[in-house]
């Protein structure tokens, strides 16, 4: 008796679930653990697969750990072409990028530079720049987090103030921004030597920290579509 009735609640469990399941919206996908959300790593050095991309890698890869609802993916932009705004915007690469930014699932941003003169590249300022339309779009990337980390050929080559121009950037569009966590208050900043960060082990561990704070508080965040 005892058994059947704990037969009879597992099929009424997995009933439910598959009622649940059914009565999502197109392309939200579910986990055992509830909807799953998407972070996106923006790499915005002209140069692919260098050390801007290898740094986001890392923190995607720390948001990834943080729950099995995390999905991320990398956006190189390297090789792309992708002009700032103007009245006459070309058509270029950014129409491949602009759907994932405006995916359902999107939880959340880290968006990567390396520092050029101290500041941010032309462009990451370019895809901040194109991301207009999603601000015209119903705020599409507000209440949403946005973390910032930054690559620099000095220890202290303005990484700091880079991830401040990216953030202050992002308070346009509505998202929060959000910094790693002690010691890495600001984001990840990274020092490349010799075109390599793997042995920059502080700057690789405040790209982790960014990337866990930034799904944490994705999760907290992320409203079912
Ligand atoms: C035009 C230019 C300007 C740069 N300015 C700075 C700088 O102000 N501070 C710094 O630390 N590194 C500077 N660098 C070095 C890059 O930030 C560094 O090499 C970075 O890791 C490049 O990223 P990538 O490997 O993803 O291309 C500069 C490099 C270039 C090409």
């Amino acid at each position: 008796m005892k058994q059947e009735n704990l037969t009879r609640r597992n099929f009424l469990a997995t009933a439910g679930v598959a009622a649940l399941a059914t009565s999502l919206a197109p392309g939200a996908e579910e986990t055992s653990k509830g909807k799953a959300l998407k972070i996106l790593g923006i790499a915005c050095s002209p140069r692919k697969g260098m050390t801007t991309a290898k740094a986001v890698q890392a923190a995607l890869d720390a948001a990834k750990s943080v729950d099995a609802r995390i999905t991320v993916e990398l956006i190189d932009l390297g090789g792309l072409s992708i002009a700032g705004w103007s009245p006459a915007i070309p058509k270029d690469d950014f129409d491949v990028i602009l759907p994932k930014l405006k995916d359902p699932q999107l939880g959340g941003l880290i968006i990567a530079s390396p520092s050029y003169f101290r500041s941010l590249s032309s462009l990451c300022k370019a895809f901040i720049e194109r991301c207009m339309p999603l601000r015209e779009d119903a705020m599409l990337l507000a209440n949403k987090p946005v973390g910032a980390l930054a690559v620099g050929g000095n220890r202290n080559g303005g990484q700091e103030l880079v991830i401040e121009q990216i953030l202050m950037a992002m308070l346009s569009y509505g998202m929060v921004p959000v910094g790693g966590k002690s010691p890495a208050m600001l984001g990840g900043t990274l020092w490349n030597t010799k075109d390599d960060v793997s042995q920059d082990e502080s700057g690789l561990q405040s790209a982790r920290l960014l990337g866990t704070h930034v799904a944490e508080v994705a999760l907290k965040l992320f409203k079912n579509p």
